[in-house]
């Protein structure tokens, strides 16, 4: 049996780790059998749950970051943590790395950039400051570098194991399956007014609410969070306009994070079950 992952095996921001629990549960409600579309991807997180809950489901997972990429470079990516973690041998956890070890990570980086692909983001996560991610040798040499080099490898050993990965704009996917019985999306887009530095691309309002066309007639599991405030904004339009909200009828799961000490905010999950689906 291959192992049952509660976070992805890489760092990936806004992965659905603290929601896999939740998650589950509103898993049951829906068909085994069915096919799962996860039209944001990400790290495959919720793809890889549903396989392990329902190994009978289809599922699709859409790879728009190339996760795969990353993944694929694990054996890459840990040959260089073991060069880091002999570099940093005399630096503190969490303290800085002095400027001269500094420039012999830096060297070390570079002659991996010139052989091949360099997961930077993974590096981020080893070398940068909390959440502070780079995607580049160029970018990886301005900010201060912090010893939190992992003391064990990466392993994605049958991680995503019988998905089915496409690589597609979430409109195009979502055209491809939208006539299809007994599919269920999973949706899960990027946060409005979050850091989405190491994304594609960047989200604006307009962009955000395109996505709630596909929750119109689909069975759906989709995520939020109270800082993008659009279930209030389609209570609202629902009451003072007449205009349909995509979310009359759905069951909400609430989740509270602490981001900082200072900052806390609400992640949302909403899911309905629309068509009549085999069980
Ligand atoms: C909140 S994350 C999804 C996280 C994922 N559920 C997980 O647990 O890892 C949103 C993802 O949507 C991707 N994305 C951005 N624009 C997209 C598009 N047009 N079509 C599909 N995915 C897109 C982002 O790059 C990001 O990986």
């Amino acid at each position: 049996m291959s192992k049952n992952f509660a976070n992805a095996p890489l760092p990936f921001q806004g992965q659905k780790r603290g929601f896999i629990k939740q998650f589950k549960e509103v898993l049951k409600t829906y068909p085994k059998d069915a096919i799962y579309v996860d039209l944001f991807g990400g790290s495959g997180l919720l793809s890889h749950t549903v396989k392990k809950e329902n190994p009978k489901a289809k599922v699709i997972y859409n790879d728009y970051d190339n996760f795969k990429q990353r993944l694929n470079a694990i054996p890459m990516t840990n040959k260089l943590l073991c060069d880091l973690r002999v570099l940093v041998e005399g630096v503190l956890r969490d303290q800085i790395i002095p400027e001269d070890i500094k420039a012999k990570i830096l060297a070390v980086v570079a002659k991996a950039d010139k052989a091949g692909f360099v997961d930077y983001i993974s590096l981020s996560s080893n070398l940068l400051f909390s959440m502070v991610y780079v995607d580049s040798l160029e970018a990886l040499k301005k900010p201060k570098f912090y010893n939190n080099v992992r003391k064990s490898n990466y392993d994605a050993t049958g991680y995503l194991q019988d998905v089915e990965f496409v690589k597609y704009d979430y409109k195009e996917l979502f055209n491809n399956f939208q006539q299809v019985k007994n599919v269920v999306f999973l949706v899960d887009p990027p946060y409005l007014s979050t850091d989405c530095s190491t994304y594609n691309n960047y989200w604006k309002l307009a962009d955000y609410l395109d996505v709630l066309k596909v929750l119109k007639d689909t069975n759906y599991i989709y995520f939020t969070s109270n800082k993008s405030s659009v279930i209030e904004l389609c209570e609202w339009i629902e009451t003072n306009t007449g205009g349909k909200n995509p979310f009359n009828k759905a069951k909400v799961v609430y989740r509270n994070n602490v981001a900082t000490y200072k900052s806390s905010y609400t992640d949302i999950m909403l899911h309905k079950r629309y068509k009549t689906t085999t069980t």
